[in-house]
C-alpha cells in the first residue's frame, strides 16, 4: 500500500462523508492523500510556531467510507509532517468524535492533560466539547 500526497481536490472532498467535521481555513496548507494512486482521503494543517521557534501544524484529516480502519490516519499525518518539517501536529478533536479520538491515539497522539486542557477551555481557546491532542516528531518540540 503507497500513501502518497497530491494536490487538493475540493469535488473529492465535498464526497467524503463527514467531512463537515474538516473546516478549510484561510492560511492551511490542504492535500488529497492517495492509495496507491486513488483518492483516499484529504489531510492537512493550519501552520504554527512553537516557544522553540519550531514550525507546527493543526492537523486536520478526513478519510473516504471504504479506505477507513486502516491506520491511514497514521501514514497521511506523518506524511504532512514530513513534507512540511513540522516538529510537532497538534489535533483538535470533538469529544462526540470517537472515530477520531481513537485513530488519533492509534497514530500516536497523546491527550494533553487535563489541567492543560482546563486551561485552554478557561481561555476559550478550546471549546468545551472539543480535548486536544499532540504528536511529537522531534524530541524538543512541545
Ligand atoms: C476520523 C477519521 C479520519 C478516522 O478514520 P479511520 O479510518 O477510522 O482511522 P484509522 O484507520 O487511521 O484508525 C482507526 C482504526 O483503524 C485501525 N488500524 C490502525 N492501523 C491499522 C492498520 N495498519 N491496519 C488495519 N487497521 C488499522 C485501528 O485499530 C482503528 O480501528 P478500531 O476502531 O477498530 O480500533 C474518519 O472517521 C473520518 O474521516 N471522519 C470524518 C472527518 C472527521 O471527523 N475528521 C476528524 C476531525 S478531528
Amino acid at each position: 500500500m503507497e500513501v502518497t500526497l497530491s494536490e487538493f481536490d475540493q469535488e473529492f472532498f465535498l464526497t467524503i462523508a463527514g467531512h463537515e467535521g474538516v473546516r478549510i481555513q484561510d492560511g492551511g496548507v490542504y492535500h488529497t492523500f492517495l492509495v496507491d494512486g486513488e483518492s483516499a482521503g484529504v489531510v492537512g494543517y493550519i501552520p504554527g510556531v512553537n516557544t522553540q521557534g519550531e514550525s507546527i501544524g493543526f492537523v486536520q484529516v478526513a478519510i473516504a467510507q471504504v479506505y477507513r480502519g486502516r491506520g491511514l490516519t497514521k501514514a497521511a499525518e506523518d506524511l504532512l509532517a514530513k513534507r512540511y518539517k513540522l516538529a510537532c501536529l497538534y489535533a483538535t478533536i470533538d469529544l462526540k468524535n470517537t472515530d477520531s479520538l481513537i485513530a488519533h491515539k492509534k497514530a500516536g497522539f497523546t491527550e494533553f492533560d487535563k489541567e492543560t486542557i482546563n486551561q485552554l477551555h478557561s481561555k476559550g481557546l478550546l471549546n468545551e466539547n472539543q480535548t486536544r491532542m499532540y504528536k511529537k516528531y522531534t524530541a524538543k518540540a512541545v
